[in-house]
């Protein structure tokens, strides 16, 4: 339950001699064989805890109200010290709220609301700031983008992220390329000298052809951890924990960060973490930005998304009427009663279309169009609230500046 494992950050002979069956780094997420990723062994490979009823259950009673979609549904089914913040914060103790978004296309999936989602959940229910981190830097590192370009691209994804309707009276986004330098630069060096190349090539794959400004990256994505890495914020409150909301591909850093952290004596981070929204062609991989396909975005038209889920969407049904009536849809594999588990928030419709179809009673058709309306009427809400946010709003909330009512 609360306490795991904490596995040690291991060196590139150690991971080798593992047998390498499915995939899943913050770069790429591919189950074995093109089945399904299995988060049972991706748990025991990185030593992280599951989320249970207990942890739900005291999240209800912490925050007097009804757990989210998401940790109801096993959605984040997966925790660092989880126990730690719920104590801390039974005991009066509160704490940050730590997520981000590397800007490598204009608009962001479905996929990416599932974290900003959430954390918005969780800056209202336990009324905790929140810092977001763009990170430019690693885009322009990993992908064909200039400096500029990634740096537009921040500024349009804050967009998406305001429009999750985050309270800027608690909130502070901010991008690497502006915001890295003082403190939050005093740190990544004490990361830095804490991580030998042995230890970066073993968490996170690198090779000697990668450039080495991606092995100098991932202090960047660790310092925001610590409290101190924003004085404007947090000076003076150098022992507030840190949680990190995200999709389990994000680990490696964290393990990374955990490891060092104790170190240099600050708290490690703990984590929460989501399992991944699928590609409209299948569970063996995530939904990603970089195969248009496989994603719908939160800038598609109703017309995009219906073509999108009827022509793509990988459907567990039976492939004729009457055997269909017969043996039913394989829920397992199907994606649209996939993406009604994250989406659709009535428990009840969800319930009975899983009955229904997994009887055979229900077609397929049916349930893509149910999914259509949904999708719909989700994008249509995010288009609305995105529309409203205008470039004066993103300079305020990346604007440095205290936040005397972050706890209120
Ligand atoms: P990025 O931009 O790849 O993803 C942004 C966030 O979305 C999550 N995510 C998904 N969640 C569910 N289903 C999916 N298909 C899916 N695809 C992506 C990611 O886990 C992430 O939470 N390096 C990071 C940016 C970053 C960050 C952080 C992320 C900087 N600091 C702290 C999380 C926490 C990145 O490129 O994320």
């Amino acid at each position: 339950m609360g306490t795991q494992e904490e596995p040690k950050i291991v060196g590139k002979e150690e991971e080798e001699e593992e047998e390498e069956e499915q995939v899943v780094n913050p770069w790429e997420v591919s189950a074995k064989d093109g089945g399904k990723i299995d988060y049972d062994k991706l748990i025991e490979k990185f030593g992280c805890g599951r989320l249970d009823r207990s942890h739900i259950e005291r999240v209800e009673r912490l925050t007097s109200r009804p757990a989210h979609v998401f940790l109801r549904r096993g959605i984040f089914f997966s925790h660092r010290d989880f126990n730690e913040i719920l104590d801390a914060y039974e005991r009066g103790d509160k704490y940050y709220l730590y997520t981000g978004r590397g800007p490598s296309s204009e608009a962001l999936h479905l996929g990416h609301l599932i974290p900003f989602v959430f954390n918005k959940y969780l800056q209202d229910a336990f009324k905790v700031p929140i810092v977001i981190q763009l990170t430019d830097d690693e885009k322009f590192l990993w992908k064909n983008l200039t400096i500029e370009e990634s740096r537009r691209l921040a500024r349009e994804n804050a967009k998406d992220i305001i429009a999750c309707g985050f309270d800027i009276s608690k909130t502070f986004i901010f991008a690497d390329f502006d915001y890295v330098g003082g403190a939050f630069y005093k740190n990544m060096v004490e990361v830095a000298k804490r991580v030998t190349y042995n230890q970066a090539v073993g968490i996170f794959g690198f090779t000697g052809e990668d450039h080495i400004g991606k092995v100098s990256f991932p202090p960047v994505q660790a310092v925001p951890s610590f409290p101190s890495s924003f004085p404007h914020l947090f000076s003076g409150k150098e022992n507030l924990r840190c949680l990190i909301p995200c999709a389990i591909d994000q680990d490696p850093y964290f393990r990374m960060t955990r490891d060092v952290a104790p170190r240099i004596g600050c708290h490690k981070p703990c984590m929460i973490y989501s399992s991944f929204f699928p590609a409209l062609q299948g569970e063996s991989g995530k939904m990603s930005a970089s195969d248009p396909n496989s994603a719908i975005y939160v800038t598609d038209s109703a017309k995009d998304i219906k073509t999108k889920i009827n022509k793509y969407a990988f459907s567990g049904g039976q492939d004729s009427i009457e055997k269909h009536r017969k043996l039913g849809a394989n829920l397992e594999v199907d994606i649209p009663f996939k993406y009604l588990s994250f989406f659709l928030e009535d428990d009840a419709e969800l319930e009975h279309i899983r009955k229904e179809y997994g009887a055979g009673r229900m077609l397929t058709g049916e349930v893509k169009q149910r999914l259509i309306e949904v999708l719909t009427e989700l994008v249509e809400r995010h288009r609305a609230a995105r529309a409203a946010v205008t470039d004066e709003m993103v300079d305020a909330f990346m604007a440095v500046r205290p936040l005397p009512h972050m706890f209120d």
